[in-house]
């Protein structure tokens, strides 16, 4: 379709309402963050799913009727009692998905920002932050991957039968994560061989079960999250159970693909994923590889799934034990610094628990900047930095201390670490 023909076509309800919902379901509030980039993405990402769904709209169509859109959220939210006219027609049936959209944003979008021009600006004028890209997406069909969860059903995972093997602390993360999607506590089932860790699964409404074989016998996704030395007796119990209805997703440090592929049947669909710690306050950092037998569409059913766990990306199974050192041990060096800085301000003379408090609080608060502007972070740095002032001084002291060195080193030991639990053959399995 031309674009001549596009600009002629009004925006009807079933039209709008579709949009609207599309950029609901993207995660607005990871995604329209103040970054032009990201919201680049996300709009060609709606472009292609309107387009699937039959309306044929520019990504710059799409974007000015989001504009317009947001101008009436505000001109409502002005005046309530009398909401002021709008270019909406029908404005009424898109006001409670427009709130819910625009009240899920980050306070970067907040109060001061309260007309149309502002929120304009808010989205447009990161030209400087254009310039140090942060984050850059991993792969280069990020996009399609993001196509392949979007043109599936949204139903599709409703029905879905998920089994945890392993009840421990990164089951339960991710468990949570699932939850706050649409799979239903009794659409999961959970074991492992003491009833320590299960009481708080079931607490959430899941079934609970000492029987592996079962927990497979009645899932769809089954994931393997017990410690990685149990992997190949785990594995090689549930083998003769486990058929190509399955994808297998073991979330064990170290143990590559190949060795799940080995113990579990030929054909099986298997991935190797790495969460870290903050999978527990839905916050993670996920990254998972594809083995042999895994489809594009099983790592977007995975994305999907874990959405709400926090971020997910896929890459190639070589990026999962640096991942294990930025994120999973990446997490105990963030910890270490945040230590540290309360300590700094209790040997100033601060009471300890004020120090913690707030250290962990500063840490939350740069962190939740860091991803929800999408700057880099020596922008953002710099920002802080008056010359001359408090904080160049003290990042000399840092530097001087060869904080930077000592982190990579850090993120490279704990690469190369997991690298090496990873060459050891996981001892006494069998096929
Ligand atoms: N924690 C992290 O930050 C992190 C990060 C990335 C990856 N991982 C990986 O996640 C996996 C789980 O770690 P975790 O921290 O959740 O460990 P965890 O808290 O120690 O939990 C392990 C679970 O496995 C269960 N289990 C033991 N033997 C079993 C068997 N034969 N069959 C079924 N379940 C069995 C345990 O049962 P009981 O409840 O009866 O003890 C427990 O519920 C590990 O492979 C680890 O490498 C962890």
């Amino acid at each position: 379709m031309d674009e001549a023909c596009m600009k002629k076509q009004n925006w009807d309800v079933k039209e709008t309402e579709l949009f609207l919902e599309i950029l609901k379901d993207l995660d607005m509030k990871k995604c329209l963050d103040g970054r032009k980039v990201r919201n680049n993405t996300l709009f060609k990402v709606a472009h292609r799913r309107m387009t699937a769904a039959g309306y044929h709209r520019s990504v710059d169509q799409l974007k000015f009727r989001w504009k317009l859109l947001k101008s009436a959220y505000y001109k409502c939210k002005r005046s309530p009692n009398a909401p002021a006219p709008t270019k909406i027609q029908g404005w009424w049936r898109y006001e409670k998905t427009m709130v819910a959209i625009m009240e899920s944003r980050h306070p970067l979008v907040g109060p001061e920002v309260n007309s149309d021009r502002n929120d304009e600006v808010t989205e447009d004028s990161d030209v400087e932050a254009s310039m140090l890209h942060w984050p850059q997406s991993c792969r280069d069909n990020n996009t399609q991957n993001l196509d392949l969860i979007i043109k599936m059903d949204p139903e599709m995972n409703s029905h879905l039968k998920i089994g945890f093997i392993g009840a421990g602390n990164m089951a339960y993360g991710i468990t949570k994560g699932i939850l706050a999607g649409n799979i239903l506590p009794e659409n999961i089932l959970v074991s492992a061989p003491s009833v320590r860790n299960l009481g708080r699964f079931q607490e959430l409404g899941i079934s609970i079960t000492h029987s592996n074989v079962e927990v497979v016998g009645g899932s769809d996704v089954v994931f393997v999250a017990v410690k990685p030395h149990l992997i190949p007796l785990v594995l090689n119990e549930i083998s003769p159970h486990v058929t190509d209805r399955h994808i297998v997703v073991s979330v064990a440090a170290g143990v590559t693909l190949a060795t799940l592929e080995e113990i579990l049947p030929e054909n099986t669909v298997t991935i190797r994923m790495m969460p870290n710690l903050p999978c527990m306050v839905q916050e993670g950092a996920l990254l998972f590889a594809r083995g042999t037998n895994a489809k594009e569409e099983d790592g977007a059913l995975l994305r999907s799934l874990l959405h709400h766990c926090g971020l997910v990306e896929e890459g190639p199974e070589t990026w999962l034990d640096i991942h294990t050192g930025l994120s999973g041990s990446g997490v105990a060096f963030v910890y270490l610094f945040a230590e540290a800085l309360a300590e700094g301000a209790v040997k100033m003379g601060m009471p300890s628990s004020l120090a913690h408090s707030i250290a962990s609080q500063t840490v939350l608060g740069a962190g939740r900047l860091l991803r929800d502007t999408g700057k880099h972070p020596a922008q953002l740095r710099s920002e802080v930095c008056t010359p001359g002032g408090t904080t160049i001084y003290g990042l000399h002291a840092l530097e001087q201390g060869g904080v930077r060195a000592s982190t990579m080193s850090a993120v490279e030991a704990a690469t190369e670490r997991a690298r090496d639990l990873g060459r050891k053959p996981a001892a006494g399995y069998r096929k």
